[in-house]
């Protein structure tokens, strides 16, 4: 059996210890905000937190999250900044890879809360959009930057990306 924690709960799994983490957040523990795309780690659709770190977890094998403390959309709780931004800028087409958009940049936030505008093109430029709406998820992460500089109380309890 392996134990981990999941959006702050503590959760297990007794599938073996090869099956990708993705299918055991989706299928066992029904988290289905975070979606499978290419199954190669080539797309980020599938990403979450893991120990404050974003990880494709279609690429990852369940054994290695033993003891590890694991964030997926669902975590965020509709209360991190870029959640707001992003409806408020309506990003989103058809919706499939924006978990993982959100995801990739809640760490980019949390360790450098004014990132330039290259900054975030190279943080984000391994999440891919089928319906390009990169200029919007651009967009949406400068504006949540700006919210969250403006904003020095800030603190999102249930985020392993939160700033100190
Ligand atoms: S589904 Fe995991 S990176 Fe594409
Ligand atoms: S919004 Fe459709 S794939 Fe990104």
């Amino acid at each position: 059996m392996i134990a981990f924690k999941l959006n702050g709960k503590d959760v297990s799994s007794t599938s073996e210890g090869d099956t990708p983490l993705l299918w055991v957040i989706r299928d066992e523990l029904g988290f289905k905000g975070t979606k499978f795309g290419c199954g190669i780690g080539m797309c980020g659709a599938c990403t979450v937190h893991i120990d404050g770190a974003a990880v494709r977890t279609c690429s990852f094998p369940l054994q290695a999250a033993m003891n590890k403390n694991i964030t997926t959309i669902e975590g965020l709780n509709n209360n991190h900044p870029l959640q707001k931004t992003w409806i408020d800028e309506q990003v989103p087409q058809c919706g499939y890879c924006q978990s993982g958009q959100i995801m990739q940049a809640a760490t980019l936030l949390a360790k450098n809360p004014s990132p330039s505008e290259q900054e975030i093109v190279d943080h984000m430029s391994g999440n891919l959009c089928r319906c390009m709406a990169y200029a919007r998820i651009k967009s949406a992460i400068s504006s949540a930057a700006d919210v969250m500089s403006a904003d020095v109380q800030y603190f999102d309890p249930t985020s392993s990306t939160q700033q100190s």
